[in-house]
């Protein structure tokens, strides 16, 4: 295993204290998440919980099997009580960019059906104003080229026409979600007003899902290098 980077360590051990025997937990995506799974995996074995977990990507559910966490489907389990996530971007009023890892669609409806959403950053995370991490939008294959184009146009009319929107790619070819979809990434520098941005996209037919994500996050915890933490909301 790669060094661990002790800011994302630090976050991820002060979010599994929240984790209580019985909890239905998400399991959340990229390598912050991955130590927190590796973390969890470690407290499960040593103080003999017992826990449901739902995951949010394939390679989030191969890494928690492989450490002995048992997954299940989101609709086994239901409802869950708490998701641990990481994030691309968070600012202080809590909404975040996700889906550097192409995973935001899962991620968001895990978040959403839980009732509780903590995400763990490193510092390098927390931004005054969202936008400068490119915004990941999940569209479906079926109509792409027509989907960028709406996108485009949307763009416009909110005033970041111009703003270069480039299809995610894997390799030499088009990077693939685990939902068979693709990733366009906008690089927006900043997003002035998210909601409606967020609206705007979620007005396109070909949009599945972006990586906007407002009023979902109910605490996030900063980890840094020493050890500490801080902790938003
Ligand atoms: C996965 O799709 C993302 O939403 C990740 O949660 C986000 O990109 C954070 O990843 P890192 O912890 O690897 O920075």
């Amino acid at each position: 295993m790669p060094d661990i980077d002790p800011a994302k360590l630090a976050a991820s051990r002060a979010a599994i204290e929240l984790v209580r025997d019985g909890m239905r937990l998400g399991l959340g995506t990229g390598s912050t998440a991955s130590i927190m799974v590796r973390e969890l995996a470690a407290k499960v074995k040593a103080e003999g919980l017992s826990l449901r977990c739902a995951a949010t990507s394939k390679a989030t559910a191969e890494l928690a099997e492989s450490l002995g966490l048992r997954i299940e489907t989101l609709d086994q389990i239901g409802w869950l009580d708490l998701t641990i996530d990481g994030a691309d971007e968070v600012d202080s009023e809590l909404n975040l960019i996700k889906g550097g890892g192409g995973a935001h669609l899962r991620e968001k409806i895990v978040a959403m059906a839980s009732d509780r959403m903590v995400v763990i950053a490193d510092p390098g995370k927390v931004v005054q104003q969202l936008g400068a991490f490119h915004l990941p939008v999940e569209v479906l294959a079926f109509g792409f080229e027509a989907t960028q184009e709406l996108l485009r146009r949307a763009l416009d009319d909110l005033g970041l026409g111009g703003k270069p929107v480039r299809p995610r790619r894997r390799g030499g070819d088009l990077a693939v979600t685990d939902e068979g979809n693709y990733i366009l990434d906008l690089a927006l520098d900043v997003i002035p007003d998210a909601p409606a941005l967020a609206r705007a996209l979620a007005a396109i037919p070909g949009v599945v899902e972006h990586g906007l994500f407002l009023g979902i996050c109910d605490m996030a915890i900063i980890g840094r290098a020493d050890g500490s933490t801080i902790t938003l909301g």
